[in-house]
């Protein structure tokens, strides 16, 4: 469910025609809706309401942590998920309230421990045992003892894409359950801590709700063996991961109040609050990426169509293989043709779809890149200098730009020459 749509026979962004935002602002741009997002919070909230968890949503900012989203998310009552002192910074900033944020990842930096602890956050969520020896030596210093949970890795698959899939013991993430409860006992002996909770998350993009039944199965069981020994645990995060419909072609994932009863099953046995982390599913189709066809090409028995937007601006075609549908602005008749839609970026896998049926494009025209507002944006940049997108927020007929975007004189005023480096070119210049 969001809120684009055809009025008039263009396609709008809630009341607003895409034609004006390209008008003024140009492309590529990312395009966010407010209702939609709100609507995905609210449905996500009334589900877990509606099945009786006591929950709390820290919405995962990696996914789209724009200040406008980000504060429109804490408005509703949402805290968040941080995984990074910048994170940690935008969360703040946004007015989030540092009682509602967990801070996850398994690289915080001693610095990024001072900081969460400074904030007075809700929770670290740690991942290994040197964290937590270095998270208590900087809770020492600063006499205080630091909120913590124990990131456990379940080892369940979860049947997404292997770049994102985070709960196989394989992986990076997490301390193994086998060993969590020995972690947990030395976790309470550490001055600078106190153990408030448990942690997990499996992966990203999850399409079925057995993979979360089986992780929250082994959470409980752990949960039974730590209150056993004596660990006073306050809340469960089960983290984040409910999948999307990216593919009009491929099945809808389980919606909201399915996964909320799977929660809601295990959750009289957690026997306290239980955190969840989602990102994906409350920003994806909340967003998408304004692109204009700058070329029409025919190759060798293909068709290109040459947009603006480019892997700078949408790397997750390339990078997981990802299907982002593809919506024409202005709807044309006639039959669809088979196209490769790729970006001017000089590498073959720079493409935002391939061999894709749509109706005949041609230069100037616009197409709209759908579901594009989770790990959109968040995860572009500027290679061939390109300018690093803008970001627009609509609200019924109104909107604005929410970050303007880094053109390359920009770039450049940032970089520096050394004088090093200019005495090798007046040596050349000599010679
Ligand atoms: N919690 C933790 C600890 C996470 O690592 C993640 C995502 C989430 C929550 C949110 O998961 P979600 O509800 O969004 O599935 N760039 C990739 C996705 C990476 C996900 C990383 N972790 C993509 O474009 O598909």
């Amino acid at each position: 469910m969001h809120h684009f749509h055809a009025q008039n026979g263009q396609l709008c962004a809630e009341d607003v025609p895409l034609e004006d935002i390209a008008r003024e602002v140009g492309t590529p741009v990312y395009i966010y809706s407010t209702a939609t997002l709100t609507r995905h919070y609210r449905v996500f909230a009334d589900a877990l309401a509606g099945a009786s968890v006591p929950h709390l949503i820290c919405y995962a900012m990696k996914a789209n942590s724009n200040q406008a989203v980000v504060s429109l998310l804490g408005n509703l009552g949402a805290g968040m998920d941080v995984v990074s002192g910048g994170e940690l910074m935008r969360a703040l900033s946004a007015g989030v309230p540092a009682h509602k944020v967990v801070f996850a990842g398994v690289g915080k930096t001693d610095a990024e421990l001072a900081e969460g602890i400074d904030a007075g956050i809700l929770c670290f969520n740690a991942e290994s045992e040197s964290e937590l020896a270095a998270l208590s030596a900087v809770a020492v210093q600063k006499g205080t003892r630091a909120p913590v949970s124990l990131r456990v890795n379940p080892d369940v698959e979860s049947g997404t894409h292997a770049k994102i899939a985070t709960g196989a013991k394989e992986t990076k993430f997490g301390v193994p359950a086998s060993r969590a409860r020995e972690i947990y006992a030395r976790a309470a002996q550490m001055p600078g801590l106190k153990v408030v909770g448990v942690d997990m998350h499996i992966g990203s993009q999850i399409t079925a709700l057995e993979p979360f039944d089986a992780a929250f199965n082994v959470l409980g069981d752990l949960l039974d063996a730590l209150r056993s020994d004596g660990h006073p645990i306050e809340h469960v995060d089960v983290g984040g991961g409910l999948g999307v419909p990216y593919d009009d072609a491929v099945a809808d994932p389980p919606r909201p109040e399915e996964y909320a009863a799977v929660v809601a099953r295990h959750s009289n046995r957690f026997g306290c609050q239980v955190l969840v982390e989602p990102g994906r599913m409350i920003a994806a189709n909340a967003g998408i990426l304004l692109t204009r066809v700058v070329h029409r090409k025919e190759g060798d028995g293909k068709t290109f169509l040459v947009v603006d937007a480019a892997m700078n601006d949408l790397i997750r075609p390339t990078l997981y293989d990802a299907h982002h549908e593809i919506r024409p602005v202005r709807p044309a008749g006639g039959p669809s043709e088979i196209v490769d839609v790729v970006g001017p970026v000089c590498e073959t896998g720079d493409y935002l779809a391939l061999s894709r049926p749509l109706a005949p494009q041609d230069r100037g025209d616009l197409l709209a890149i759908m579901t594009a507002g989770a790990y959109g944006a968040v995860q572009s940049g500027t290679y061939n200098t390109r300018a690093l997108v803008p970001e627009v927020l609509v609200s019924g007929s109104e909107w604005a730009v929410v970050r303007p975007p880094m053109l390359p004189a920009e770039q450049i005023k940032r970089e520096r020459v050394p004088d090093f480096v200019k005495a090798v070119g007046q040596d050349m210049a000599r010679s």
